[in-house]
């Protein structure tokens, strides 16, 4: 090992990523309220409801008891189980359309990731307990249903009295002293004679509440018992307990506990999680999903139908998140929730395609999953006189409800798509021309195929999905302004920063919102997603709002939306935002730590050579020892024979970081795959294992090579990253190199470029403004990244501002990564300053990291 030369220090050359201005940063934004404004929609800020992350069961629905009608383990129709080596099973379509084989089924996540069968779900929640001398035992029968909808209860044999059945509740059932939690389930006494003392406990055994007793003599008829248990202590991880005293035979079903609801409202919402939905105010719900809609096969995608009626009398369905629902709260609470928050109601149809493309319902005999949407329509605003309007009506439902938007599926990539759509629509819209039909895209941007098959003239508003990554929307903020305008409206019915649930994630979102809001004569409606998710079964990595048994808070994305719909104006105005000083063009943007490494392959490495940016050779390693390089960030590294070995293959990746840090320069190494599943990595702009960029030789299992980059400074955007097919080869010594200047990498493989890759610095400081034009406010939204805080001039032209004062609310974090949490679920909330005006020009300051809502009050407004 040879060191040629010395960098000062490595503060300098990481100075480029993280470079801090010369100057204090000001900003300017200058609102001109005489030219020409844009109308901002006005059902903008919706949301989407779907059971996924137990959103509802074991979330926003009530109930207490997991599994309260024992269907957990009823196989979903249409399906066949494939046994897998380690008890669970792989779930595939019992048959395929003819001529399909069976790989096109195939497909990667999260499709088939979604089709795992674990039986031991059937009998998730319960246990039975035989103490002090009790013997019973439990098993599911098929055998005396308590109705049509339920195909299995639990069967019961006491041979000794005392035996004790739990239910835990989902990951725990929250009791609070004093509270009243009502008690409801069936038995069919079977040859049992005792009685069936119901109780709330602790884990312990320790009794929490008071009991329902009930005597049961034999007998073949269900019977039904309800009661009130209230709680003399609080426990988020009580248990429900049925104690039998007594023996014999008995069968139980829908064993049911509710706590105080939301609003008292009978089969009602928990409280606090019913109030964040409440606490956004939503124009319109979007129900009842996403993947949700769909299902891994027709079969067994969801029917409205089914969710009507008594919740007794609800089947439940197997649902594409990998648990059942119970349905509990199905279409006609749906609606009810959309009326009580005084919210359109955008009901998603199942539109005969699945998540499957094989899997369809043939499109020539669609007629019956289209009437089943008419259905769903009529239920809702039928009249009163037609089969499903009378439905409603019995239900207590008289008035029609605000069904104002019907989608037809969600996400279906085909151009097939716009065929299955144009039948939908036009069956909608001869029977109801007022709904406004949803066409689906995919996961992102537009599925234009589908588009140009059913023409422009026959859509009225598309629902495009975003979800983006660190930097998007920063490096995006004119999405919007570009989007071609083709008389229809966009629908983003599911948005959100995706990658980390932080505030940098809220403040994209705060952009996102930004941007919509500025292009209101083509952004119409939007809602978040996911928005719920219990914590203890996330199927989502980024959420909204997050609880387990008793907590829950909102992460800081929430509290962006909330404040932007409080403030939502309703014209967007001209804007001019400039700010001091203007970004370096010379600054490195990819300096900092560069290295060896690879991912999951034992590899060899030698003759490493480092350059600079002027082609000096400044390190040489003939691998001696590793006294240049940082203890490794992981993986198993030694030196033998002038030869760099790294023997884990379980490492993904396997870093090694040279101490001296690189502003522009190139490195060369041979190297060579000994064994496992991919090839080599060169690391620059690296920090640690959590954020770097590397060129990836033999990337994802050894198929070909790239720029890639995992995590990159906060204020840069990673582009590029070009690949080149072809895997490494074992035993077989390459020559690799790597360049890099101040914002671009290029990657080498025996001396061709396989790769290239840039990095752009993104602007820290973003603003809109707009008008409530009835209350004569100015609306400024302004979002700064900066650590710090940015001296800002508003200067509002066009309009008077006179003397008064205006209110400038701010949501504001001490990094990046703070965010709130069920520990500290109000860390970060916006609170509200006021400030003095007094002319055109108001000076602000708008802290670092943080998102500002200022609202001015004008006079002299020319109309729109
Ligand atoms: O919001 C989560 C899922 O993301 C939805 O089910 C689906 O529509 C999308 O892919």
């Amino acid at each position: 090992m040879t060191n040629l030369s010395l960098l000062p220090c490595l503060a300098l050359a990481l100075l480029g990523a993280q470079a801090a201005p010369e100057t204090k940063p000001t900003a300017r934004i200058q609102i001109d309220l005489s030219a020409p404004s844009k109308p901002v929609s006005p059902n903008l800020y919706g949301i989407f409801l779907e059971e996924i992350n137990h959103a509802f069961d074991g979330g926003l629905y009530g109930e207490l008891v997991q599994n309260r009608s024992f269907e957990e383990g009823v196989p979903p129709p249409g399906m066949t189980m494939i046994p897998k080596p380690d008890g669970t099973f792989k779930m595939e379509l019992a048959s395929l359309p003819a001529g399909v084989p069976k790989a096109k089924w195939e497909m990667p996540w999260p499709w088939n990731g979604n089709s795992v069968w674990d039986p031991k779900r059937a009998l998730i929640g319960w246990s039975l307990h035989n103490a002090g001398g009790s013997t019973g035992t439990m098993q599911l029968t098929e055998a005396n249903p308590m109705n049509a909808a339920s195909s299995r209860s639990l069967e019961l044999t006491v041979q000794k009295p005392g035996v004790a059945l739990h239910n835990s509740g989902y990951w725990g059932i929250a009791v609070k002293a004093s509270s009243a939690y009502a008690l409801r389930y069936f038995v069919r006494p079977g040859t049992f004679r005792g009685t069936i003392r119901t109780e709330l406990v602790a884990e312990s055994g320790q009794v929490l509440s008071s009991a329902v007793s009930a005597a049961v003599t034999p007998g073949t008829v269900w019977r039904e018992v309800m009661g009130s248990l209230k709680a003399s202590a609080t426990d988020p991880k009580a248990q429900l307990r049925l104690r039998f005293e007594g023996t014999g035979t008995l069968q139980l079903d829908w064993v049911s506990l509710f706590p105080p609801t939301w609003k008292s409202q009978p089969n009602g919402l928990r409280p606090d999680l019913a109030q964040y939905l409440a606490g956004l105010q939503p124009s319109f719900i979007r129900f009842p999903g996403g993947c949700y809609v769909e299902g891994l096969s027709w079969e067994m995608a969801p029917d409205w139908r089914k969710t009507l009626g008594q919740p007794t009398e609800r089947p439940g369905m197997w649902g594409y998140w990998q648990y059942r629902s119970s349905d509990g709260f199905g279409f006609h609470e749906y609606l009810q929730l959309c009326e009580t928050l005084k919210a359109d109601a955008l009901y998603v149809a199942f539109a005969g395609m699945t998540v499957h493309p094989e899997n369809n319902w043939p499109l020539e005999k669609i007629d019956p999953v289209v009437q089943q949407t008419l259905d769903a329509i009529e239920y809702a605003i039928g009249p009163t006189t037609s089969k499903w309007g009378a439905l409603r009506a019995k239900r207590g439902h008289p008035k029609p409800f605000p069904l104002k938007y019907v989608e037809i599926g969600n996400e279906h990539p085909p151009a097939l798509y716009g065929d299955y759509y144009a039948v939908f629509r036009k069956a909608i819209k001869a029977k109801y021309p007022q709904i406004q039909v949803v066409m689906s895209m995919f996961w992102s941007g537009l599925n234009q195929p589908a588009i140009n098959r059913v023409g422009d003239a026959n859509i009225d508003i598309v629902d495009e999905h975003a979800y983006r990554g660190s930097g998007w929307a920063r490096s995006s903020f004119d999405y919007f302004d570009r989007y071609p305008r083709k008389g229809w409206g966009i629908y983003m019915g599911e948005y959100a920063h995706n990658q980390r649930a932080d505030f940098s994630a809220a403040l994209d979102d705060s952009l996102f919102l930004m941007m919509m809001e500025r292009n209101g004569d083509l952004v119409k409606m939007a809602s978040y997603a996911p928005l719920l998710a219990n914590v203890n079964k996330r199927d989502w990595g980024v959420n909204l709002i997050e609880f387990d048994s008793s907590r829950s808070f909102a992460h800081a994305s929430y509290y962006v939306q909330k404040l932007f719909r409080e403030n939502h104006p309703d014209r967007s105005v001209k804007t001019v935002v400039t700010t001091r000083p203007p970004p370096d063009p010379k600054a490195p943007l990819m300096a900092g730590k560069v290295g060896l490494g690879s991912w999951d392959t034992s590899v060899e490495f030698k003759e490493l050579r480092v350059y600079d940016g002027a082609g000096a050779l400044v390190h040489s390693d003939n691998f001696v020892d590793l006294s240049a390089f940082e203890a490794p960030q992981s993986g198993a590294w030694s030196v033998k024979n002038g030869v760099l070995q790294q023997t884990d293959q379980r490492t993904s990746p396997a870093m090694l970081l040279l101490k001296r840090p690189l502003t522009t320069g190139k490195l060369t190494v041979k190297a060579r795959r000994v064994d496992g599943r991919e090839g080599f990595l060169l690391f620059f702009n690296a920090e640690n294992r959590e954020r770097f960029l590397f060129g990836n030789y033999g990337a994802n299992g050894n198929e070909f090579s790239a720029i890639q980059e995992r995590g990159v400074p906060d204020d840069c955007a990673f582009r590029g990253g070009r690949s080149t097919p072809g895997g490494m080869e074992k035993g077989r010594w390459y020559e690799l190199s790597l360049v890099f200047t101040e914002n671009r990498a290029e990657l080498f493989l025996d001396g061709k470029k396989v790769s290239d890759a840039r990095m752009e610095r993104l602007p820290s400081f973003f603003a809109t403004a707009g008008l409530r034009q009835k209350e004569s406010t100015v609306i400024v939204k302004a979002t700064n990244y900066s650590a710090q805080p940015q001296e800002t001039e508003l200067v509002i032209e066009g309009a008077m501002v006179g003397e008064g004062s205006g209110r400038h609310a701010i949501y504001q974090a001490s990094a990046l990564s703070d965010d709130n949490s069920l520990e500290h679920p109000t860390k970060l909330v916006p609170r509200e300053t006021v400030f003095p005006v007094a002319g055109n020009r108001i000076k602000l300051t708008l802290p670092a990291y943080s998102v500002s809502v200022v609202r001015v009050p004008v006079r002299g407004l020319p109309s729109p």
